[in-house]
């Protein structure tokens, strides 16, 4: 493994005083971890350096094609104030695997692993401490080629960086409303849908945008508009009298990693977990015949969070006034694990020593 070379911040900034104003992605550390890749010479000078502006050639790919991937990942003070991450390997798995769909060149994953420890550790004064707060961690690589040529770049960047940060939405565990967008789609199937990568996120917009009053859009399926597939920053479940339903991955579904641990989780429990397909009627059908009990979604960011209404078309569809038992011991469970309140025992926690 090459050695990450540190530069400091000469110059660190105050923390936030006020954990409870954080909000989610406003503030960053003091610094940011990058490496280069050029052709031939492949992935190299890992560094950690002073957070700040990066100076980009304005021909670089990544403005004008979008040759971009993310991941979203947490770092958790512990209980006994050890530091914690929840399953950074699949994060970077992930991002092989979005890397392969962009055409993006493999990074090394352990490497990666690796650099978001050493980062964490140097900024480990910035993990807020209090209930449902984390230090968000977002890796991400960008096509740098400066030519408009469409193609895959010869040269990329690959950036971390760090902001402590609270809940993804304002009302924490309130339950949230969800518009289901019957127009626009996110994706389709041979599409970019699996991968995590910026345009995604893009074509979301215009439907977050109309969707005024509603925390989330629900996408259904690009080809009929029946299937439901995700919020964007949220995969979803539904628990349809003694079955919990989650859609499949079939291409165009985001394989979340809280999704993956959910039910992991839920099998070991016991519950009946299928991935399949599952259409909007199925979901307006349960809740006229009182067999839905509960919706929630998942995610990094989003943790476990309650979906209490959901609009589609001229019908709302209540779900809950509440959090339902099921979501709350989820919840529990994955935070207790994250926290370290509760036994790790999936082995799914690896601390930054
Ligand atoms: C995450 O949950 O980490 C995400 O990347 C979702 C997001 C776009 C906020």
């Amino acid at each position: 493994m090459e050695e990450i070379k540190v530069t400091l911040n000469s110059t660190p900034k105050p923390k936030p005083a006020d954990e409870s104003c954080l909000g989610f992605g406003k503030s960053f550390t003091d610094h940011m971890f990058l490496m280069d890749y050029t052709v031939g010479k492949g992935w190299h000078d890992p560094r950690i350096v002073p957070y700040g502006p990066l100076t980009l050639d304005p021909s670089c790919s990544v403005f004008h094609y979008g040759q971009e991937v993310f991941e979203g990942m947490k770092a958790y003070k512990g209980a006994n104030g050890s530091v914690r991450l929840f399953r950074p390997d699949e994060n970077f798995k992930r991002l092989n695997n979005s890397n392969e769909r962009m055409c993006i060149p493999p990074i090394d994953e352990e490497f990666c692993v690796h650099a978001v420890k050493e980062l964490v550790r140097l900024e480990q004064d910035w993990i807020p401490s209090s209930e449902g707060t984390s230090l968000y961690i977002r890796p991400f690589i960008i096509g740098c080629e400066p030519v408009l040529g469409v193609h895959p770049a010869n040269n990329y960047l690959f950036i971390i960086i760090l902001s402590p940060s609270g809940s993804y939405y304002a009302n924490g565990l309130e339950p949230v409303k969800i518009y289901v967008e019957p127009k626009y789609v996110r994706t389709v199937r041979g599409g970019t849908g699996y991968a995590k990568t910026g345009g995604n996120y893009a074509a979301s917009l215009k439907a977050q945008q109309e969707a005024k009053g509603f925390a989330q859009v629900l996408w259904l399926d690009g080809v009929e508009q029946r299937y439901v597939e995700e919020v964007g920053s949220m995969n979803v479940f539904f628990v349809i009298g003694d079955e919990i339903v989650t859609p499949a991955l079939q291409g165009s579904v985001l394989p979340g990693i809280t999704r993956k641990s959910c039910i992991e989780i839920l099998k070991d429990w016991g519950y009946r977990v299928s991935e399949r397909k599952i259409t909007i009627d199925e979901v307006e059908e349960a809740a006229k015949n009182g067999s839905l009990k509960e919706m929630f979604g998942t995610g990094t960011a989003a943790v476990v969070s309650p979906v209490g209404d959901l609009q589609y078309k001229d019908q709302m569809i209540h779900i809950s006034d509440g959090i339902g038992p099921i979501t709350q011991r989820l919840y529990d469970e994955i935070t207790g694990i994250q926290l370290g309140k509760l036994p790790d025992r999936f082995n799914w926690v690896q601390t930054v020593e």
